[in-house]
């Protein structure tokens, strides 16, 4: 059964990793997807033509999310080409690592635009549309659900990362803020906290059989993270199955919280 089937899906970010997964995964449960990219017009291109094989429409749509000027123009185009919009993952984010002492001005901004800034963007723009198109019962018992995409370091402190860990923990408030004032009018915002997954955005950590045992140090379950792992959760936290969830952050972690350094007692 398609669980999301007549639904219509946003996620940023999604020419590649994490993003891609998701992307695919809500196609696959019969949504329309639009693949929000910044570079690489031939890997968005891909990942829309995996989409449509599953018989749903795929656009592709190449937006910075932390502009303005190209996340409104995006919204306009989901309304106008697939007459709107009912589930956004926010995805899209990177990293620009610096001992503290030696972070610049530009690396933390760049980190906080797009990670916690191109959330709001995207966010704002999501609601305004959910809130024009009202509740559309023969597919959802919510009027919109919105899927940050944030990281165990919202909780967890990353020496080295400063700027990634405080824009995950602005998304965590941001997140449950938003959740919190439109809870009454049925739209539903929660994030998923994925822990080490491979994709290229941390290819270090598990691209040598080195990185990946030192990695399996902080992983209680012993294995890495697939980007499946984190669609599959995407597309419970974006259907009715998880109608009565709001404001939550899931942990899709493989344990990375439950104080590995402490399994063997201490
Ligand atoms: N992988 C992990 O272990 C892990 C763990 C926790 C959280 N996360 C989170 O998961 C999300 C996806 O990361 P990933 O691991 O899949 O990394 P990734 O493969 O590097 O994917 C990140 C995607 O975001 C896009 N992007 C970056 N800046 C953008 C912008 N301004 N506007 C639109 N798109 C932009 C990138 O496009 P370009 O390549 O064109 O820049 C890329 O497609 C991120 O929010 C990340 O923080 C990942």
């Amino acid at each position: 059964m398609q669980k999301l089937k007549g639904q219509r899906a946003l996620v940023t970010g999604a020419s590649s990793g994490i993003g891609k997964a998701v992307a695919l995964e809500l196609g696959r449960a019969g949504a329309d997807v639009l693949v929000n990219y910044r570079s690489g017009d031939d890997m968005a291109n891909e990942v829309a033509a995996q989409i449509a094989s599953f018989g749903v429409r795929a656009l592709v749509h190449r937006a910075d999310v932390s502009k303005e000027a190209d996340v409104v123009p995006m919204f306009e185009r989901m309304a106008a080409e697939l007459g709107g919009i009912d589930i956004l993952v926010n995805n899209a984010g990177l990293q620009k690592d610096a001992d503290f002492h030696d972070m610049t001005l530009d690396q933390w901004n760049t980190v906080i635009s797009v990670n916690l800034t191109g959330q709001f963007l995207c966010s704002r723009e999501a609601i305004r549309l959910f809130r024009r198109q009202g509740m559309r019962p023969e597919v959802s018992k919510a009027m919109g659900k919105i899927v940050c995409i944030s990281s165990v370091h919202e909780v967890i402190p990353w020496a080295g990362h400063v700027n990634y860990a405080a824009s995950k923990g602005g998304v965590m408030l941001m997140m449950k803020s938003i959740a919190q004032e439109y809870a009454s009018q049925r739209i539903r915002v929660n994030s998923i906290c994925p822990g080490a997954i491979r994709t290229p955005i941390n290819a270090g950590a598990w691209d040598t059989e080195e990185s990946y045992n030192a990695l399996m140090r902080l992983v209680p379950y012993k294995r890495i993270g697939e980007p499946e792992d984190i669609g599959k959760a995407a597309v419970w936290l974006a259907s009715d199955d998880s109608d009565y969830v709001t404001g939550a952050s899931i942990f899709v972690d493989g344990g990375m919280l439950l104080y590995p350094g402490f399994e063997n007692g201490g």
